[in-house]
């Protein structure tokens, strides 16, 4: 598998995927709506919409895989997720099915940004999406298993924690995945005989991970870095932190607009009456 569209190209996962890819020797096709200040040279980048049907056809025509990393990459109005997100990986997915390409899809922890803290989860754990961003991530993991079960287009759906050049955050601690660890996935998911749609987490080895280690026996990912190295650089959690953000997995996600009203626990205690 060597001819590969990286979607999302111009953005910090994507330049750190076009540096990563291309020194691994993959056939790189680049595109972004935004343009790419480091385009390698014999590289070719399309400048172009992923709400733009017959551009993506276009960009995925002769791939073998697509890394679809191009999205609005946090909460947005619903109206414009839904053109880049929602619609753009509809588009990304027929592009695969016409090319019989793998995809590996850059989708989120906050597809499942509302299970708790305390909580260990598989991949197969239920959706609790935090935002409408986390939602249409949801739909992108729920078109791979149905391009998969119907039409035999492979994925990787990587549930991506938080990838930066390093944890700044306690939660992060958790969740952190480091860039080199990101292109070692993606290239163990290119690299896979056989792929089916899998789950997998995009993580490090951090000692204080939430989630399953899946894609370690089933592709041979071997995560080289773990967050517990930086936790004297990141601050404590404040006195005054708000306790939405600090009880879900998904963070500041979660208290974004939150306007649901707990019970207190005089309420509760007469419930249970
Ligand atoms: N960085 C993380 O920690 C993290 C965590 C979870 C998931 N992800 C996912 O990884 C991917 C990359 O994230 P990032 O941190 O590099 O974000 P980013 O915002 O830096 O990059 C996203 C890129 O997508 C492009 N894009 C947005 N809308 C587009 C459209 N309609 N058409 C074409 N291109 C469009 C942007 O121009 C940008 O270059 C995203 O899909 C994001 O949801 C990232």
């Amino acid at each position: 598998m060597t001819k590969i569209l990286l979607t999302g190209a111009s953005g910090n996962l994507g330049r750190v995927l076009t540096k990563g890819l291309h020194d691994k020797g993959y056939d790189l096709r680049l595109t972004d709506i935004a343009p790419h200040d480091s385009v390698p040279d014999g590289v070719e980048f399309i400048q172009a919409d992923t709400a733009d049907k017959d551009a993506m056809l276009a960009a995925c025509k002769g791939m073998d895989g697509i890394a679809h990393f191009g999205a609005i990459a946090a909460e947005s109005n619903f109206e414009d997720i839904l053109e880049s997100n929602i619609r753009g990986t509809y588009h990304i997915y027929e592009g695969a099915r016409l090319n019989g390409a793998r995809v590996v899809l850059a989708t989120t922890n906050h597809t499942i940004g509302f299970h708790e803290r305390t909580e260990h989860l598989t991949e197969d754990c239920h959706y609790r999406p935090d935002t409408y961003y986390g939602l249409s991530k949801a739909y992108g993991e729920l078109l791979g298993r149905y391009y998969w079960d119907k039409h035999g287009v492979e994925s990787a759906l990587l549930r991506i924690g938080s990838c930066f050049e390093k944890p700044t955050e306690v939660r992060q601690l958790s969740t952190w995945l480091s860039f080199r660890d990101l292109v070692q996935l993606v290239d163990r998911c290119f690299a896979a005989p056989d792929l089916e749609c899998s789950t997998f987490w995009g993580v490090s080895a951090n000692d204080r991970a939430w989630w399953s280690d899946h894609a370690r026996e089933l592709i041979g990912y071997e995560p080289q870095d773990n967050a517990e190295a930086f936790k004297d650089d990141v601050p404590p959690v404040a006195a005054d932190a708000d306790p939405t953000t600090e009880r879900y997995q998904g963070g500041a996600f979660t208290s974004d607009g939150y306007s649901r009203v707990e019970p207190s626990p005089g309420d509760l205690f007469r419930k249970a009456l």
